[in-house]
C-alpha cells in the first residue's frame, strides 16, 4: 500500500511508521523536517518537507496515495497556554487537516481511506460518566478545537473518502507521554496522583494505539469515530496507586492543582480533568485488546 502520513515523527507516529513499515508499504512522511528521527529507515520511508500551514507541491503526493494518516498536533503540554499558544495548537490541527482534504479534493486519483487523529478531550471533564462515541462534547477550548478537527476530516467524505477519526487516550509507553513524566519523580520517592485524583484516565497502551489506528486499515467497512482508548478506565488515584506498586515506589505525595496551572495554565485542565471513556465501538467492531487491564499495561511499559 501507499501510505502518506503527517506527525510520523511524533510520540504515536514513530512507532506507527516501524510497524507500518516492516511490512510491503511504501510510505511518504510529510514533515517540518526538523525532527525526523534516526530510528526510521529512510530507505523504506520517504521524507517530504512541508509547511503544514501552506499549500505546496506536496499536495501532489495525494495522488500517488492509497491511505493518508494525519497525525499532526502540536502537543498540548509543550508551553504554558496562552491565547497564542491556544491559537497554534488549534490552527496545528485544523489548518493541516483542511489542506489534506483540499489535496484530496484536487486529486484525480483518491486515496480510499483517510485516518486522523482526534482526542478523548472531546468530551471535555465528565467525572465517572460512562462515555462512548454516542456522548455528548465538552464545551471547554480543547473540546471545541478537536470538535472542529473531526469536522475538518470528515469534509473528505464528499470526495468518496472512507474517513475513521480515533479519539485517542492517554498513551502509555515508557519514553514519552504522561509516563516520561511521572517516573522520574516515583523513581525519587515523591510520585503520587495528580490533582483530586478522582478524575478518570483514559488509558491506551502504546501497542493499541498503534493496532487502534491500522485498524481500518485492515478492516474494510470500519469508519466514522471511535474511542481509542483501553476497555478500563481507571481513576488517577488508582493510577498512581499502580503505578508505585509496580516500581515499588510509595504513591502518597499528591501533585496539587496549583502546581499544574502554575506550568501549564489553562492547559492544566487536559490532566486535571477527567474522562471515563470506553471504546464502544471498537469491541463491537472484535478488535481485541493485547492491554486491557492497567496492571498488566504498566508491568510491561515499567519492567
Ligand atoms: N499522545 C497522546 O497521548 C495523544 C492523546 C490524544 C490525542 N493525540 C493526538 O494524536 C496525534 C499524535 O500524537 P503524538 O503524541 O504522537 O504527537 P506529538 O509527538 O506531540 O506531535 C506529532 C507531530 O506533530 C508535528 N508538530 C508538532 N508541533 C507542531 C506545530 N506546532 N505545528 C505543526 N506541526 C507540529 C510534529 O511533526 P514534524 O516535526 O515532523 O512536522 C510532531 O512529530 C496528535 O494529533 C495528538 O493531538 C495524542
Amino acid at each position: 500500500m501507499n501510505i502518506l502520513i503527517t506527525g510520523g515523527t511524533g510520540f504515536i507516529g514513530t512507532h506507527l511508521l516501524r510497524t507500518l513499515s516492516a511490512s510491503q508499504n511504501t510510505i511518504v512522511l510529510l514533515t517540518r523536517g526538523a525532527s525526523a528521527t534516526s530510528a526510521m529507515n529512510k530507505a523504506t520511508v520517504k521524507h517530504l518537507h512541508w509547511d503544514p500551514l501552506s499549500r505546496g507541491a506536496w499536495m501532489n503526493e495525494i495522488n500517488n496515495c492509497d491511505i493518508v494518516i494525519n497525525l499532526i498536533g502540536k502537543n498540548v503540554f509543550e508551553q504554558r497556554w496562552n491565547e497564542k499558544i491556544k491559537q497554534e495548537i488549534l490552527n496545528s490541527r485544523i489548518i493541516p487537516t483542511r489542506l489534506l482534504v483540499e489535496a484530496i479534493a484536487q486529486a484525480e486519483r483518491k486515496p480510499r481511506l483517510l485516518i486522523s487523529a482526534s482526542a478523548v478531550g472531546y468530551y471535555g471533564d465528565r467525572n465517572n460518566e460512562i462515555l462512548t462515541e454516542e456522548s455528548s462534547g465538552g464545551n471547554d477550548f480543547l473540546a471545541g478545537v478537536v470538535q472542529q478537527w473531526e469536522t475538518a476530516a470528515y469534509d473528505a467524505e464528499q470526495y468518496g473518502v472512507r474517513v475513521a477519526t480515533p479519539r485517542i487516550g492517554l498513551v502509555l509507553e515508557k519514553n514519552g507521554g504522561m509516563i516520561g513524566k511521572m517516573l522520574l519523580p516515583f523513581r525519587l520517592f515523591a510520585g503520587g496522583p495528580i490533582g483530586s485524583g478522582k478524575q478518570f484516565l483514559p488509558w491506551v497502551h502504546m501497542d493499541d494505539v498503534v493496532r487502534g489506528i491500522m485498524f481500518p486499515l485492515e478492516n474494510h467497512q470500519f469508519h466514522g469515530i471511535y474511542n481509542l482508548v483501553s476497555p478500563n478506565p481507571v481513576s488517577m488515584n488508582e493510577f498512581a496507586k499502580t503505578f508505585g506498586t509496580i516500581l515499588y515506589r510509595p504513591s502518597w505525595l499528591p501533585v496539587p492543582d496549583i502546581a499544574l496551572k502554575i506550568l501549564y495554565g489553562e492547559g492544566a485542565k487536559v490532566i486535571l480533568s477527567g474522562q471515563k471513556a470506553v471504546p464502544a465501538q471498537l469491541q463491537s467492531a472484535g478488535f481485541e485488546f493485547s492491554f486491557s487491564a492497567l496492571h498488566t499495561a504498566l508491568k510491561n511499559i515499567l519492567e
